[in-house]
């Protein structure tokens, strides 16, 4: 099988840092110690509204990081002439809605064809490879090659609200998923399909010539089920490292993560 990268989304180290407008806790030092411990790259969104990256991190990270910078961004214009100028390593489109939590769902590829496909040749003439956050449909995958993309990050957070609902306490707290309240058996039923349409996507995707990423929701639990998927190459992940950091430290958070996706032939 091939190897697993690992990206560590570092977005929520800043949004601690925003809550109080100071400098702490320090960005680079997530980087830094992301690497350490193991990281095989660094993602982060450099978002319209600026809730947590700013665009000073986006120029120090880069100048900083030893590891490849995966740069996600929306189809706005004045984000991607800031993205072509500072050429990360790779751009990822993703949708972006002010008053959303975090990205919610995949990019319309379909609605926004034109816009994504002036986006991808931009970024493209200034040598940036692109990978699309996508919905896991076939479609989706199609529509990604034609549009150019060399990658697509599949969106895991239909799969990640349904494992949650299903082999947690989610459901009888405050933030269980109102759509998601189902007999056991048919949130069972979901699972499969949605861990289903992942692998097809996956498999049509890679056959088709496209990188294969996954993220959102993945976690110290449900990310072993990504692990079987053999065409998935790279997870991006930083909720749930993060989250667990504030306990036991970045860098036993992010190794603890390696070790759980690391391919052992
Ligand atoms: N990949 C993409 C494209 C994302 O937008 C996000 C969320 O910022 C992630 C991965 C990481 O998701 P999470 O923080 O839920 O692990």
């Amino acid at each position: 099988m091939a190897k697993m990268t690992l990206g560590v989304n570092i977005d929520h180290v800043a949004v601690l840092r925003e809550a109080r407008r100071v400098n702490d806790p320090d960005i680079l030092q997530a980087l830094y110690t992301a690497c350490q411990a193991g990281a095989d790259q660094i993602t982060i969104h450099l978002r319209e509204d600026r809730r947590h990256i700013q665009d000073s991190d986006v120029k120090n990270i880069m100048a900083s990081s030893k590891l490849p910078v995966n740069l996600e961004c929306s189809i706005n214009k004045e984000i991607l002439n800031i993205v072509s100028t500072i050429k990360p390593h790779r751009a990822t489109l993703v949708p972006e809605k002010r008053e959303e939590i975090t990205t919610e769902g995949g990019l319309d590829v379909f609605k926004y064809e034109e816009e994504i496909r002036f986006a991808i040749e931009q970024l493209h003439d200034s040598l940036i490879p692109v990978s699309l956050f996508v919905d896991p449909t076939i479609e989706a995958m199609d529509k990604s090659k034609e549009l150019g993309a060399e990658m697509v990050e599949l969106h895991t957070g239909r799969f990640a609200n349904l494992w949650a609902m299903l082999h947690s306490n989610l459901p009888h707290s405050n933030h269980s998923i109102k759509e998601l309240e189902l007999p056991r058996y048919e949130l069972s039923e979901r699972l499969e399909e949605s861990l289903l349409s992942i692998k097809e996507a996956a498999t049509h995707a890679n056959k088709i010539g496209l990188e294969v990423a996954a993220g959102h929701g993945l976690n110290y639990h449900n990310v072993h089920e990504m692990m079987k998927i053999e065409e998935i190459i790279e997870l991006n992940i930083g909720q749930s490292i993060i989250a667990r950091s504030v306990f036991s430290g970045l860098s036993d958070a992010v190794k603890e993560m390696k070790e759980l996706t690391t391919r052992h032939d």
